[in-house]
Formats: structure tokens, C-alpha cells, sequence
């Protein structure tokens, strides 16, 4: 693919206000939105993230200091983004992480600063970060059992978690989005609790596809579509009905009339939202990813430690989101992969028997 050249690729998107053409791609994508995960570490380990034994952990050293997140966080805030999302690992147990908020919010041009977190120090915590001028809060919850709780996410914490959702509720957080990643067999008989849970509560409920990532033994078989699980929860409350969808939102929002919260579907794996994506994110050790799945990433962090002043680095982020590419193949080529096998076994067995 040929790239655009970078000062070509504002006109890609002419019908809004000029945008840094070193955030938009060659498809015309305005990137204002950023997550930059702070840690890799996490107290939780999820089956469907994290192995038993946790990740490899990067040397200190080599993760972006407190000031190298707010630099580079400035830079891309200078050119258009308006929307930081501090992810991990856990984020919450990286200690500057109050510091860094503090500081994000004097950035001007940055409308909303947002957290995922899977919630254990969030009740002690929130009252800080709100303070420090957090904005926004997800908070991952796949179950409403607490056993069950206990064996998805391999350490025990549900009433810890359940607290800083409701004291996230009280300090006016409006809506308080849980991510809940559905697994056949494990929480899908959960979906029409969840459901319920917005009923009285100002919550966002957010059904997402569960996706393949290295060794997290993902399985077609374990994925429930958004389909399904709107079938289901269409049976229960049949007058559920659909809320606009904003120009980048990932998720397809829902709401049960007179219920106060609502519920979303991230539908990563069933309908890609390739197209109108305007993320990208920085690793903790300081790599931009311009796409998730993607594996090309470039060093950030190298480039800031040789003292490369802003307009190079700039350079490099332009360069990198111009090799973006329309969509992902990731786990397309997975579930490809997994019907051209089930194809092949069929003609297999109708050749022999
Ligand atoms: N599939 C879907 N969502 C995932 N998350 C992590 N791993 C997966 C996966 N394999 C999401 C969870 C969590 C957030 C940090 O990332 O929703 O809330
Ligand atoms: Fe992964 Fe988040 Fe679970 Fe931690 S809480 S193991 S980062 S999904």
C-alpha cells in the first residue's frame, strides 16, 4: 500500500475542521483518541487476559517515567486528541497515577479523561481521582457471583469491586460503564441479570465479544455473538430499544424504557468497527500501536530518551499512522482459519463415508 503523504492526508476528511495530519490516516481516520496503558502488572488475573503466573514484567527502567507519559500526552493533545484513556494491566496500582491526572487535566484540548479498571481500589481511591479531575470510569465486572468471580478472575474481590461501582454511582459518575466479557458457558446465563442491574442503577452495561489473545485459549465455540445475546435479552424485555450511535462509538447502545442505565455490545469479533476507528494507543514501555491487533509497533520511548525534539517525534507517529491499515486481519483470520477446518473435516468425512 502507498502511503499519503502526510501533508495530503487532511483532505481525506474535508467535511470537518481541519485536522493534525500527522493523526489522520490514509483512510481519512482522525486518531483523537488515546489510551495509554500505564502498567502491564495487574492484582487480577483474569482467565481470559492473563495467565495463572501473570505476564512477564518489563524492568522499570524501561516504562515510560511519569513525565515521559505527560509529554508525549501533551504532544498528541497539541494536535487534536481530546480524549485519554489510562489503561494497564491496572492501572490504579501504578502510584503516580493520581499525579498523572492531576497533570492531564491542565492540558487544554482535552475534553474527557478516562479509566479502566477492574475496580479492587477503586472505593479508596475515588474519591482522589475525582479530585484530580477524572472524568470517566469503566470497570470490569464479568460476573455477579462472587464463586464465580473468584474462579474467572483467579483472586477473590467481587465485594471490593461491587463497592467502588456503587461508590462510583454516588460520586455522580453518570453513566458508570462494566465491561462484561461473555463466555459461553461460564457467565452467559448472567446476561439477563446484568440486564437488570440498570434498572435501578445509572449504569452502562457493556457486553463484549470475547476475542482471541495470545494463549488465552480463546475458542469460536466460546464466543457468544451480539446477536445471540440480543435475542436473549429481546425475549425478556421485548419493547428494548436502540439508542443512536455516536460517529467513533464502539459500542451499540441499548435501554429497557424506564430502566435508568443502559447496556452496550462491543462487537469486536461479530462486526468490525475498523472504519471508523479513532484510537490508538501507547504501551507501558512507551510503543505506539496504531491498531490493537496489529503487531507493528514503534518506540516512543526510544526516541524521546535520544532527545529528539517534538517535530521528530511527530515524524514518527505521522509515519506510523500512516501505515494503518484499513482493517484488521487478526481474528478474522482466525475464525477463517477456523470454518476452512471445519469445511476440510467435512469433506474428509463425506469422502471416506
Ligand atoms: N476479550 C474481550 N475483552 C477482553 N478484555 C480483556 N481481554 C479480553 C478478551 N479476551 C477487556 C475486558 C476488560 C478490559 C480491560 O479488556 O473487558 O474489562
Ligand atoms: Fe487483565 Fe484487566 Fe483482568 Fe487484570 S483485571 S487480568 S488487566 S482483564
Amino acid at each position: 500500500e502507498l502511503a499519503v503523504p502526510v501533508g495530503q492526508r487532511q483532505r481525506l476528511n474535508e467535511e470537518v475542521l481541519p485536522f493534525s495530519a500527522f493523526l489522520t490516516d490514509n483512510f481519512g481516520r482522525r486518531h483523537s483518541y488515546l489510551r495509554i496503558s500505564l502498567t502491564e502488572k495487574c492484582n487480577l488475573r483474569c482467565q481470559y487476559c492473563m495467565p495463572e503466573e501473570g505476564v512477564k514484567l518489563t524492568p522499570r527502567s524501561q516504562l515510560l517515567s511519569t513525565s515521559e507519559v505527560l509529554t508525549v500526552a501533551q504532544l498528541f493533545v497539541r494536535e487534536g486528541v481530546e480524549k485519554i484513556r489510562l489503561t494497564g494491566g491496572e492501572p490504579l496500582i501504578r502510584p503516580d497515577v493520581l499525579d498523572i491526572i492531576t497533570e492531564l487535566r491542565k492540558l487544554e484540548g482535552l475534553k474527557t479523561i478516562a479509566v479502566t479498571t477492574n475496580g479492587m481500589n477503586l472505593a479508596r481511591l475515588l474519591p482522589k481521582l475525582k479530585e484530580a479531575g477524572l472524568d470517566l470510569l469503566n470497570i470490569s465486572l464479568d460476573t455477579l457471583v462472587p464463586a464465580k468471580f473468584e474462579f474467572i478472575v483467579r483472586r477473590k474481590g467481587f465485594h471490593k469491586v461491587m463497592e467502588g461501582i456503587d461508590k462510583a454511582i454516588e460520586m455522580g459518575y453518570n453513566p458508570v460503564k462494566v465491561n462484561c466479557v461473555v463466555m459461553r458457558g461460564l457467565n452467559e446465563d448472567e446476561l439477563l441479570d446484568f440486564v437488570a442491574l440498570t434498572e435501578k442503577k445509572p449504569l452502562e452495561v457493556r457486553f463484549i465479544e470475547y476475542m482471541p489473545f495470545d494463549g488465552n485459549k480463546w475458542n469460536f465455540k466460546k464466543m457468544v455473538s451480539y446477536q445471540e445475546m440480543l435475542d436473549r435479552i429481546r425475549q425478556q424485555w421485548p419493547s428494548l430499544e436502540q439508542l443512536p450511535l455516536g460517529k467513533t462509538d464502539t459500542a451499540k447502545t441499548f435501554k429497557v424504557p424506564g430502566f435508568q442505565g443502559q447496556v452496550g455490545f462491543i462487537t469486536s469479533m461479530s462486526d468490525q468497527f475498523c472504519g471508523s476507528c479513532n484510537r490508538l494507543r501507547i504501551t507501558a514501555d512507551g510503543n505506539l500501536k496504531v491498531c490493537l491487533f496489529g503487531n507493528t509497533e514503534v518506540s516512543l520511548r526510544d526516541v524521546l530518551r535520544s532527545g529528539a525534539s517534538d517535530q521528530e517525534l511527530l515524524d514518527i507517529i505521522g509515519a506510523a499512522v500512516g501505515r494503518k491499515k484499513k482493517q484488521h486481519a487478526g481474528e478474522c483470520l482466525n475464525i477463517s482459519l477456523y470454518l476452512l477446518l471445519l469445511l476440510y473435516a467435512f469433506v474428509l468425512f463425506y469422502m471416506y463415508f
